[in-house]
């Protein structure tokens, strides 16, 4: 038998799973890191944290599978995307990486914007504006503010493609990963030389690109010294970790949609052509499927937004949790299935890092709107839940708008294991949500495009009609979507109210 190993390089720490090539689960290990939160608004993390998470990950798997590692026919990433990494020139990381939820670069995408011509123009080169998340406003800061660093640095690489490096030695990065760094020619599958040439970021620090399922690079003697893998095994490029998902869920056709409620919130559908959103409202990257396309609508603060609520409200579920041996969520998710449709009229707006899609508003907060004495704990966590799922159903529509939502949901990410919140997405969305019986969307993905680079399979599509199996789908409530509509409706009100407030709260 043969395995393979895909390695998912999250936020809040690294997965790396073994399958066998049916795509059966053997083995799996996570280790966690820490995100530095130095300024309100910031977000960064230590490359060599990402690095090391994978190496006793790799090596935990080896272990625990007891599979020889000659049997391993190959590994690729997933990754978090647009963190940037600068590298001198032997590739060691230059400090911090500053990550996709930090939104510090207001004004520096707003000098890229202008460099380039406009707002219109790089849209129509990279199918997207300059975001705070993205990459390119994270080089200008640098660059701006870090001159001593910037001075360092031989090469600009993202998260998983510095974890990539270690391994093999090379540089490379992959279409899908690279969409977000605002720096590729997105229908073109190039870089874009005047983007380059007009913000003066040197076309030398920028690897060569692949695409995900293409082979980039072989195990070194150092990594197979330090993980256990086999010298000469080959490592596929790996993709961003939404177009690794959509791989690992079967998201590879027109038609294919999947929602993950990770840390971010994605809701994400493929496309066989380049389709962009003028307001550049929603994302359009290239997908990890050779020659084809996708379209996505990122909320910063999904998962994260349950999190911060578990960690400031419910303490004392989290020790209960641990004597009963179960998962605080699960006791969460009991709480608010005790609260009504709209949390006894409590919203929330799940803001807390700013937002990306679709309000593209750095400078948003998280609110809970209409807090009464009467409200409890169960009703805060119900609201919590239901203001990721309005802010993804939020985006579903812009998506609905392009003609490129389709009329069945698969769900993703942690969030979705819970039942209470796939049903409360089949509600809003009004549309069939189900599963897969592998939940390792990411590492599975990646897992697959292993294998299509070292010929275990033929391509993408078919590799995943063979391994996927969807569950049986959660069917929408007509009565709960229609007592749902008026809370939305007040959802996206309440942003566009208190616009200019967040904006006044940031200068404070
Ligand atoms: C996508 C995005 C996030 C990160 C972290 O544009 O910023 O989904 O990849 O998961």
């Amino acid at each position: 038998m043969q395995y393979l190993i895909g390695v998912d390089l999250g936020t809040s720490g690294t997965k790396t799973v073994l399958f066998d090539i049916h795509g059966k689960e053997i083995a799996s290990s996570l280790e966690e890191y820490p995100m530095y939160q130095p300024q309100n608004g910031w977000a960064e993390q230590e490359p060599d944290d990402w690095w090391k998470a994978a190496m006793n990950t790799i090596k935990a798997v080896i272990a625990k599978s007891g599979v020889d590692p000659k049997d391993i026919a190959g590994l690729s990433l997933s990754g978090q995307m647009h963190g940037l990494v600068l590298t001198d020139e032997n590739g060691n990381a230059l400090g911090r990486s500053i990550i996709w939820c930090d939104n510090r670069t207001i004004e520096s995408c707003e000098e890229f914007t202008r460099l380039v011509g406009g707002r219109e123009r790089l849209i129509q080169i990279a199918a997207n504006p300059a975001l705070t998340g993205f990459t390119a406003g994270k080089v200008l800061w640098v660059r701006e503010h870090e001159p001593e660093i910037w001075a360092k640095a031989r090469h600009i690489q993202l998260p998983k493609d510095y974890v990539r490096l270690k391994l093999t030695g090379e540089y490379h990065m992959d279409m899908s990963d690279a969409s977000g760094t605002n720096l590729l020619d997105v229908p073109n599958r190039c870089w874009s030389q005047e983007i380059c040439e007009k913000t003066g970021i040197p076309m030398d620090m920028l690897p060569p690109l692949v695409e995900s399922s293409d082979v980039a690079g072989h195990i070194t003697e150092e990594a197979s010294r330090l993980t256990g893998l086999a010298v000469g095994m080959p490592v596929a490029a790996g993709a961003g970790d939404n177009m690794a998902a959509a791989i690992g869920t079967g998201v590879v056709k027109e038609g294919k949609a999947f929602t993950t409620i990770g840390t971010s919130g994605v809701v994400f559908a493929h496309s066989n052509s380049v389709q962009i959103d003028p307001a550049g409202r929603v994302h359009t990257f290239c997908a990890a499927v050779p020659g084809q396309y996708i379209v996505m609508g990122v909320g910063l603060a999904a998962g994260m937004s349950l999190k911060w609520c578990r960690d400031t409200f419910f303490q004392s579920e989290i020790e209960v949790a641990r004597e009963m041996g179960t998962d605080s969520y699960v006791l969460m998710n009991q709480e608010a299935a005790r609260s009504p449709i709209g949390a006894n009229r409590l919203i929330y707006l799940p803001y807390l890092m700013g937002e990306r899609s679709p309000i593209l508003d750095p400078e948003s907060r998280g609110v809970l709107f209409g807090l009464s004495a009467m409200h409890t704990k169960k009703d805060i966590v119900r609201a919590v839940m239901e203001g990721v799922m309005y802010s993804q159903w939020h985006n579903l529509n812009v998506l609905r708008g392009m003609h490129v939502a389709p009329n069945a949901m698969l769900a993703c990410g942690g969030g979705a294991k819970s039942p209470f919140w796939r049903q409360m997405m089949a509600d809003m969305f009004n549309m069939p949500v189900s599963t897969l019986q592998n939940t390792e969307g990411p590492a599975l993905g990646a897992a697959i495009l292993a294998g299509v680079g070292a010929g275990i399979y033929k391509d993408v599509p078919s590799a995943c009609e063979e391994i996927l199996k969807e569950s049986e789908p959660l069917l929408p409530d007509a009565q709960r979507h229609a007592a749902y509509e008026p809370y939305f409706e007040l959802y996206q009100k309440i942003y566009l109210d208190l616009k200019n407030e967040f904006h006044t709260l940031a200068q404070l």
